[in-house]
């Protein structure tokens, strides 16, 4: 028999650990204040889109291992409680720590003594260690274990994780451990403090890894060396590691522009300025511009010029729109007069855009310009050539993913812009 699980939150994180967690044999309860949220979850339905998620959810209602329920309807707490609500980042860059409050004030006023809370929410360092002061008196132990799973790719993720990490007392520690029994991977014991410093510093080096390599494709594009050959040699040493290198418009979501802004502000308020840190976060705004640029260069004015964006969520295989690269692009170009027309694979709303077009063909057809801002498989596999057929003439692509064949583009008579990936013929590079 597995052990018994209260999740708190039904968001990305904590549906996807209930489901996995039930999965594996552990009665998990998941939940949340949303009452619609909780009637789609027991129709089945899950409130976003994840690969593979909904089915996994299906299998353990149907063993009987998984149920949904709101907050409220839950008297006192045991076993294991984890914390899996949002703390999204406030207008100071801070992390906003009202829902993990309420969770705790929750769980200070109702949980067993015996009860072990563990914070897979992102919580910045230093908060665990006073959560565990305030909630031993009542006999409650406390755990870190932050989540490194990916959106599009998270089932498998928690299945596949290159690690767990646990922080805590080795009381609590020993309490967690059971529920990770089935993961295959080493498992990393340390302080709460440090617990919560490895999400924040990895989420922190990841950026910086896609900022670095930003850096460089500005400068292959100067001195004529594409980008693409470039990362795959970088990447070639096993201290480097190929991932994380591919150089685009920038990293958006819900983590790393927030986490990254979250550790700045929490080395401003110990009186550290993080240099390195501030220099990813302002790299990673300045790619983001590049296509506004690099069109404003190719038109001169861009009133009433029509540009299509493609891929509106922040990465592939995924409905999150959150800090998506192409919502900033699109009211950029809607100020500078353009009319916008966005186009991505799963349907998502998006104020910024002049209208969302219901096919690839339907958002290029006469655009004067396309902006590839997330490489979903269906739009870099297109028939690029009649895609261009379809545009105004002399169009420009703008490659912010470096996912386009630039022979084929041109082939087609279009201007192929990437990133990092200068002209042939400009530098006589090859
Ligand atoms: C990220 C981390 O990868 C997870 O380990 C972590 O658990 C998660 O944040 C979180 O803190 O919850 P996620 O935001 O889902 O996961 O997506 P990533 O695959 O990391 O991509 C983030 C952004 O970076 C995307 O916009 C992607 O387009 C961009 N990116 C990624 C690049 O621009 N270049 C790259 O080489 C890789």
């Amino acid at each position: 028999m597995g052990e018994r699980v209260t999740v708190f939150g039904a968001g990305y994180v904590g549906l996807v650990t209930g489901v996995c967690l039930s999965s594996a044999g552990h009665e998990v309860k998941v939940l949340d204040v949303d009452s619609s949220k909780l009637a789609a979850l027991d129709q089945g339905r899950t409130p976003f889109f994840e690969p593979g998620l909904e089915d996994l959810m299906r299998e353990s209602r149907s063993q009987g291992t998984l149920s949904f329920a709101t907050v409220g309807d839950i008297g006192r707490f045991s076993g294991i409680v984890m914390v899996a609500v949002g703390t999204p980042a406030t207008a100071t860059g801070w992390a906003d720590m009202t829902y993990v409050r309420e969770v705790i004030d929750a769980l200070e006023a109702n949980a067993e003594p015996g009860t072990v809370v563990v914070m897979k929410s992102t919580v910045p360092p230093g908060t665990g260690r006073n959560l565990a002061a305030r909630l031993a008196p009542h006999g409650i132990l406390y755990a870190s274990n932050p989540e490194f799973l990916r959106e599009g790719t998270a089932v498998t993720d928690w299945f596949e994780t290159n690690r767990v990490v646990l922080g805590g007392s080795p009381e609590s520690i020993e309490r967690v451990k059971p529920l990770y029994e089935h993961i295959d991977a080493p498992l990393l014991e340390c302080e709460v403090t440090s617990a919560e410093m490895i999400k924040y510093a990895s989420n922190a080096f990841l950026a910086t890894k896609i900022s670095f390599i930003n850096e460089i494709a500005v400068l292959c594009d100067l001195v004529g060396a594409t980008v693409d050959q470039v990362a795959e040699g970088v990447g070639m040493d096993e201290r480097i590691g190929p991932a994380f290198l591919k150089a685009g418009i920038g990293y958006g979501g819900s983590c790393f522009p927030k986490d990254t802004r979250a550790l700045d502000f929490l080395a401003n308020f110990h009186g550290y300025d993080f240099h390195l840190l501030r220099a990813v976060i302002d790299v990673n705004a300045r790619q983001r511009l590049l296509p506004v640029r690099a069109l404003r260069e190719q038109f001169g004015s861009l009133e009433d010029r029509r540009v299509a964006i493609l891929g509106l969520t922040f990465k592939p295989d995924t409905d999150d729109t959150r800090e998506a690269p192409a919502s900033e692009i699109a009211s950029l170009l809607r100020a500078e007069g353009a009319e916008v027309v966005g186009y991505n694979p799963i349907p998502v709303v998006m104020p910024e855009l002049s209208r969302t077009a219901d096919s690839l063909e339907d958002a290029l057809a006469n655009a004067h310009a396309v902006i590839l801002a997330t490489e979903w498989d269906e739009i870099v596999g297109a028939d690029w050539g009649s895609l261009v057929r379809s545009m105004a003439d002399r169009a420009v692509v703008f490659d912010g993913r470096n996912a386009l064949d630039p022979q084929a583009i041109r082939g087609a008579g279009a201007k192929y812009i990437g990133v990092g990936r200068p002209e042939d013929d400009r530098h006589g590079a090859r």
